[in-house]
């Protein structure tokens, strides 16, 4: 992979810029999505304990016949698992449901800003974890400044990622300068609207979804491109790392292809000007263990 496509770690490890998710992924499906993103270039995936999906994840890279060190998995660590020796227990949970032998990136999944120590537990198992070398690097996500400051303050390792909501209506320009300030990557969930898709009473019924924007789809017709590949493309122009979802195979091609054009600074001013301020997903600071039931000791 040629080196504009990754972007380099607080550790020295490269991390594949563009990325494939699968929230929302059924489970059946998932492999054969993963299998066919690797088809079409990905080399990054990024699951979740809480998605469910991550022993599809692993089926899939194995039915993909590529090597493992060709491909970066993301997983992160449910809140419900937060202190050290359940985080530890978890860990070789979700590395057993992969299957594919270690983790490339682990993630605290919501910070506990209520029970912060939990937090900080769950942080010193997954820097024992890298210590130790079952995972190649651990960050965290939907860290605001103050979670990643208070971390940083009670812990040893900065965060190697910042995984946040991010996408023209939301673009976190204090939790980007907090990350820069530790060192760590900003990598943007929801990339292309995706939230709005989920909670559309989130968006007011004036202002379109991100990718019927009047602003994105005039840039995209400039370009001889999709609205969302302009999207993706502007997180990649900002140094983000960026992993849109799609179970579609010919929206995970398209979606992939956005290395063969660049927007101008007059066309990134003006998706910049599209931010709200307004986040479309649950507030980090009241994430509690009861905000997403989700069982995942089942699966
Ligand atoms: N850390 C967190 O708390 C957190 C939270 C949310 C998400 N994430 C991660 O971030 C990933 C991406 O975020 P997301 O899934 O919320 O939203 P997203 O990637 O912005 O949007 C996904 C939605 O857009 C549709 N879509 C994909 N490509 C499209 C295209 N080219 N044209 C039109 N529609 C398209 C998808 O439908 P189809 O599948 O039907 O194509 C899906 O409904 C997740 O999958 C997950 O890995 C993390």
């Amino acid at each position: 992979m040629d080196d504009s496509r990754r972007i380099e770690l607080n550790n020295g490890v490269a991390m594949p810029a563009l990325g494939l998710g699968v929230f929302l992924a059924p489970a059946a499906e998932t492999a054969d999505t993963v299998t066919t993103a690797i088809g079409a270039g990905y080399r990054l995936i990024d699951t979740a304990a809480a998605y469910l999906n991550e022993r599809a994840v692993g089926e899939g890279v194995r039915a993909s016949g590529i090597g493992r060190d060709e491909v970066f998995i993301t997983t992160k660590l449910w809140v419900k698992d937060f202190g050290y020796d359940a985080a530890l227990a978890a860990f070789e949970a979700s590395n057993d449901r992969l299957g594919l032998g270690h983790i490339d990136l682990w993630l605290l999944h919501w910070p506990l800003a209520g029970e912060f120590h939990r937090t900080v537990d769950a942080w010193r198992a997954a820097e024992r974890l890298l210590a130790e070398g079952r995972v190649r690097a651990i960050g965290v996500s939907n860290f605001m400044p103050e979670h990643l400051e208070r971390l940083r303050a009670e812990t040893d390792v900065a965060p190697a990622v910042n995984q946040v909501e991010l996408h023209p209506y939301f673009q976190q320009a204090g939790t980007r300068a907090a990350n820069d300030r530790c060192g760590t990557i900003t990598q943007s969930w929801a990339p292309i609207g995706g939230i709005f898709g989920r909670k559309p009473e989130t968006t007011p019924e004036d202002v379109p979804h991100p990718l019927a924007h009047p602003v994105i789809n005039d840039i995209a017709g400039r370009h001889g491109k999709t609205p969302a590949q302009v999207i993706i493309r502007w997180h990649l122009e900002h140094g983000f790392s960026v992993i849109p979802k799609s179970v579609r195979p010919e929206r995970i091609v398209a979606n992939f292809d956005v290395f063969d054009f660049a927007l101008s600074a007059d066309d990134i001013a003006r998706i910049d000007a599209l931010d709200t301020g307004h986040r479309a997903g649950p507030d980090p600071s009241a994430f509690t263990v009861s905000t997403y039931p989700v069982d995942i000791d089942d699966q």
